[in-house]
């Protein structure tokens, strides 16, 4: 049987999976593959920690260089995470001729381009079904399964961390600061979850599947970005009075001409299929033109989830090996009628907003006074807690407004003597 061997550059939870699993279920995936798939050498800074895995010494260096000049590795598997060195070795590894696989969306959000033409360049392919949604096969989907369609927006629950923090504060009452440190206490959050809680996270997930969806690749800095840390329980219990769930969204959407780009804190309403998507469970939501409306869901973190995708990259790029082919990483075929990227300032939708205000006659008449002034139209208000001492939240739902109009109106109610703290503004999307 043809023996392919591959490096591993990153041994920790998501490495010494893809070790267990290609080590359990070896005759499995020989039988299926019809290829044995040998690892070579494992590369960590660390190497004496425990892992769950047990493994010959003789493979472990702490030198990626000696994995990516190995010339009878055939596959680099880049589990390291980070943008540098990870792009380094890439870049070394494609020079030296090895396809590669990688979980780092991080790094293909912010280089994507410059390291697919490099492969392309060098006939090597680069794999990631793992970087997003972990086993969820959505990757391999949007690029193959789904190649004959044109996509109108796609929407996505791609953080479990936030969408953990969120389920529990919805199912808890709990607040944030509490839902947080349960996350971190059963291993679902990093031990610095800034990416994750700030939106940046679902950010560089919904660059890459843009790129496969819309055939573009945007920065990061082309992404509008909101995390949930400003997010109360009061917010969601009154969400679902009104008949709403707020969940951290991934948005691209196609608008005119233009395709709006954006993660923040969404009303959807209960109907909606992404609303029971609880704890660490990630969705993403696609409309199509020929297959319809698509929902694929799974866990998006877990060791063995993750490893389940490079392990499904692994077969894929063994099986190209095998008969000789070179799948370019992507005939990205950018989508003709998308001339722009929207800018948030022109985003128009409904909106859900929190002010937390002294409770004394007028504020509520000033609040609306301004609003008028920028032509925004109040659906519904209330006030549930009444304290002549004490800061209440007055909440409000408005008709459809500009993002623009919204903000100033916003800045000037938030400078008013009786607004104790930075209003909350929440959009209501219309999946
Ligand atoms: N930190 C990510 C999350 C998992 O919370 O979803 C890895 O992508």
């Amino acid at each position: 049987m043809r023996k392919i061997n591959i490096g591993i550059i990153g041994f920790g939870t998501v490495g010494s999976g893809v070790v267990k699993i290609l080590r359990d279920k070896k005759s499995f995936l020989a039988e299926k593959t019809g290829i044995e798939i040998c690892i070579k050498k494992i590369c960590d800074k660390d190497l004496t920690s425990k892992r769950n895995v047990s493994i010959d010494k003789k493979l472990l260096t702490k030198s990626a260089l000696e994995v990516i000049n190995d010339p009878q590795i055939d596959i680099i598997v880049e589990l390291m995470g980070g943008v540098h060195p990870a792009k380094e070795f890439i870049i070394e590894a494609l020079k030296k001729g090895k396809n590669i696989i990688t979980a780092n969306k991080a790094l293909l959000a912010q280089d994507g381009s410059e390291l697919f033409a490099l492969a392309a360049d060098r006939g090597k392919s680069i794999y990631f079904e793992s970087a997003v949604g972990a086993g969820i096969p959505i990757i391999k989907s949007l690029r193959e399964s789904l190649a004959a369609n044109s996509f109108s927006s796609i929407y996505g629950i791609v953080n479990g961390t936030s969408n953990f923090i969120l389920s529990r504060m919805s199912q808890e009452s709990c607040n944030f600061t509490d839902a947080l440190n349960e996350a971190k206490k059963l291993g679902f959050a990093e031990s610095d979850p800034t990416l994750d809680i700030k939106g940046i996270d679902s950010a560089h997930k919904l660059i890459l599947l843009t790129y496969l969806a819309f055939g573009k690749m945007v920065s990061l800095k082309d992404v509008h970005i909101e995390g949930i840390s400003q997010i109360l329980p009061a917010d969601i219990v009154y969400a679902k009075e009104l008949g709403f769930e707020i969940k951290l969204l991934a948005i691209a959407k196609k608008e005119g001409d233009g395709l709006e780009m954006r993660v923040h804190p969404t009303f959807i309403p209960k109907t909606h299929l992404l609303s029971s998507v609880s704890g660490i469970f990630n969705a993403i939501y696609a409309e199509s033109d020929l297959a319809g409306d698509l929902l694929f869901y799974g866990p998006g973190a877990g060791q063995m989830a993750a490893a389940s995708g490079v392990v499904s990259d692994l077969i894929d790029l063994t099986q190209d090996i095998k008969a000789g082919l070179f799948r370019p990483t992507m005939n990205i075929v950018a989508d003709k009628s998308i001339k722009r990227l929207c800018s948030i300032d022109d985003y128009k939708s409904r909106y859900y907003i929190r002010f937390m205000a002294n409770d004394k006659p007028g504020v509520l008449a000033k609040i609306s006074g301004i609003l008028a002034k920028y032509g925004i139209s109040i659906a519904s208000v209330t006030q549930k807690e009444r304290s002549r001492s004490h800061v209440v939240p007055i909440v409000m739902v408005i008709h459809e407004a500009e993002e623009k109009d919204l903000c100033s109106a916003l800045n000037t109610i938030d400078r008013l003597d009786t607004i104790k703290e930075k209003s909350v503004a929440i959009r209501i999307e219309e999946v």
